[in-house]
């Protein structure tokens, strides 16, 4: 940011503070019945309301009002002065964000601080005015300022505790030289101003004098009529651009005074136009038509299908499906990056003159439908370049996480409405796939019955004590664990505890864990090392049937560590289970990408009750994503576009070190 420039404080008039009251604050009690003062009576006479960031948190309603007032923020949580303590770098955020939603001209900040090692004092203090505050009230100055990208002003406190040291500057000096320095404004809180001087035993005017006036942008005034002798000429002399009220909003029957004394100051400022005028909040309109020069783009919301002779668009947002010649097919993916419309009409064909009315007619039906976007209005983040420190090494995560975010306005469908759409796809013989994978080909090994009570390894471990067990194993012993700890840990993690068939020609499974729409597309090979009974080799877990189904007796141990990422000590697990996920069931359903984030969530469910059913059964148990995907999808069969590996977890008796 620049230096201070007083032209970058607008004018904004005269406002009003709004103060939660501390009763509310310190318990919330209902409704915070100033905010319903505020909101009732709007108070129009005035040009503003200020508040702090921290209140909101109390009181998001306050955050409804910035859309219909005008908002100043004040802050008094960054603790400026604060030697040695860098500031809450998530209040920061809060007030970047608030700064931009309210669109606040400027920030002001106190200069004192309340944090120290240890606590807060949940009171402005300054007891010392050394270089070393002064240093770090000038650095955190700073650093607000290169966050918020906005102006910053410093405000005075109430002193009533001065420790006078030896390298202490005169308070004055000492405010000069920090708002100086850290190139703000000043905010002069008069009633402040007046306790300082009678605390510390300053002559009042002498003490204004000396604070910097010339970069007085805002006042804060609790008795401007008691202090008007005060008040008018620092009007007058001064660059002022907002005076602040701080008044007791809940007495309604004050709001005279109030109003007669807001007309008495507008009247001794300058007659400048209001900031706030045509600043009012837009909507946003997405829909509108772009310009040739504007930036266009494919909402993320959209998808599409080819068949022989169309092109049929989904817009999943809005649930509209547009149909369109094929030949429309270059133009769509044009804009799949943000692209002018003047950069459309020069591809190819686009401009023959037999079809350039139709062309130009496809593109505006886009936009007009909301499928092309002006780029600015997608998210600002998903617009950035800069992707922060987390992103920069994820960008494919960041593809996926920003295509499949949801928006506030992002409408749901109900479920009646799905249930429609389901029984029109079963009707038009889209009936819903298997919630079963079956090798029924194959050996098939029946696991004993797993509803015999569980062998647990302490029967007074409760389920309290078995999560508080749960640890990582990664050191097996090369021992076996037997059928009932297999069919246990199968059963009560992946198996069915209820199987209900559905009318859309199927059944829906119940597991222990939940899964998105009840679909349970997650399917496990055990990995056999060492269980007495079965030879060493890949299984399938028959959901349908509580059994194993053979895929490979090739022993394991040949190839286990380095399908885990070369993680040597799985091998002496007895057994492990790699999870997958039989895409179709969810993607039958659910026709968005976001429904691979539930997929994840699915298998990262079980593989928790995995770890809690092994650890009552006294073994250890291990969870690893360290996986050589393709190597797993050659060992056991798969095509991993329609059942993708995500996790193996390892059972077996764990070595005591
Ligand atoms: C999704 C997931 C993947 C993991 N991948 C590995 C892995 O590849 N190798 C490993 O040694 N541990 C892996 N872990 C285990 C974590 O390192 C372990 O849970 C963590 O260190 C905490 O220890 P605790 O499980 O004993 O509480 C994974 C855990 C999860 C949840």
């Amino acid at each position: 940011m620049s230096d201070f420039d007083l032209s970058d404080f607008p004018f904004a008039g005269v406002g009003l503070e709004y103060h939660a009251p501390a009763s509310w604050l310190a318990g919330y009690q209902g409704a915070d019945p100033t905010i319903e003062r505020i909101i009732d009576s709007r108070f129009e006479f005035l040009d503003y309301l200020e508040f702090q960031p921290s209140h909101t948190i109390y009181e998001p309603r306050l955050l409804c009002l910035s859309a219909q007032m005008p908002i100043l923020l004040h802050s008094s949580s960054l603790s400026l002065g604060s030697v040695g303590i860098a500031m809450d770098s998530e209040f920061l955020n809060l007030t970047h964000r608030l700064l931009k939603q309210t669109q606040s001209p400027w920030l002001a900040e106190h200069i004192s601080w309340t944090r120290f090692l240890g606590g807060d004092t949940q009171h402005f203090v300054l007891p010392t005015l050394t270089p070393a505050v002064a240093e770090t009230i000038v650095a955190n100055a700073h650093e607000i300022r290169r966050v918020t990208d906005i102006p910053l002003i410093l405000e005075n406190i109430p002193r009533t505790v001065a420790l006078k040291l030896s390298g202490d500057l005169a308070e004055g000096e000492f405010i000069s030289n920090v708002v100086e320095r850290g190139k703000c404004g000043f905010l002069l809180d008069l009633d402040s101003a007046i306790i300082t001087a009678r605390m510390q035993g300053y002559d009042l005017t002498q003490y204004l004098r000396s604070l910097p006036l010339h970069r007085l942008v805002e006042i804060h005034s609790a008795h401007p009529a008691r202090d008007w002798e005060i008040l008018s000429p620092l009007l007058t002399s001064f660059p002022v651009k907002a005076v602040t009220l701080e008044w007791d909003q809940t007495a309604a029957a004050s709001d005279i005074s109030l109003r007669q004394m807001v007309r008495v100051i507008k009247a001794h400022c300058a007659d400048k136009p209001l900031y706030w005028h045509g600043c009012a909040i837009e909507a946003s309109n997405t829909t509108a038509a772009a310009r040739a020069d504007e930036r266009i783009q494919l909402s993320r919301a959209t998808s599409f299908n080819i068949s022989e002779q169309s092109l049929i668009i989904h817009e999943h947002s809005q649930d509209l499906t547009l149909s369109f010649p094929l030949r429309f097919l270059m133009p769509l993916l044009h804009f799949a990056q943000p692209r002018t419309m003047a950069s459309a009409l020069l591809l190819p064909g686009m401009l023959n003159e037999s079809e350039i009315t139709e062309n130009l007619v496809f593109l505006q039906s886009l936009l007009r439908a909301g499928v092309l976007l002006p780029s600015t209005a997608m998210p600002e983040r998903e617009q950035s370049a800069e992707r922060g420190k987390i992103w920069g090494h994820w960008s494919a995560a960041w593809d996926f996480y920003c295509a499949t975010r949801t928006h506030i306005d992002t409408p749901y469908v109900s479920v009646a409405d799905l249930d429609g759409k389901l029984a029109q796809k079963v009707i038009q013989s889209q009936r819903q796939p298997s919630a079963f994978k079956d090798y029924w080909v194959h050996p098939f090994y029946p696991l004993p019955n797993p509803l015999t009570p569980a062998p647990r390894a302490d029967p007074h471990q409760g389920l309290l004590e078995i999560l508080q067990d749960r640890v990582t194993c990664r050191c097996f012993q090369n021992a076996p664990i037997n059928t009932e700890q297999l069919s246990a840990l199968l059963y009560y993690t992946w198996g069915a505890s209820s199987i209900e068939e559905n009318d859309m020609g199927d059944y829906f499974v119940k597991k222990t864990a939940p899964s998105g729409g009840s679909l349970h597309c997650a399917e496990v090979y055990p990995v056999i090392m060492d269980v007495p009974g079965f030879a060493p080799g890949i299984y399938h877990y028959s959901v349908r049937r509580h059994g194993l189904e053979l895929i490979s007796r090739e022993d394991p141990r040949s190839w286990i560590s380095q399908a885990c990422g070369d993680q040597a000590w799985i091998e002496h697990a007895a057994v492990v289970f790699v999870s997958t996920a039989r895409l179709e069931r969810m993607a039958w359903k659910y026709e968005f990408s976001r429904a691979w984030r539930i997929v994840q969530m699915d298998i990262g469910h079980l593989s928790q009750t995995f770890s809690l059913m092994a650890t009552m059964l006294g073994l250890g148990c291990c969870t690893t994503g360290a996986l050589r995907d393709e190597l797993f999808e050659q060992k056991l069969g798969l095509d991993y576009r329609d059942e993708p590996i995500f996790l193996v977890n390892g059972a077996g008796l764990a070595a005591t070190s």
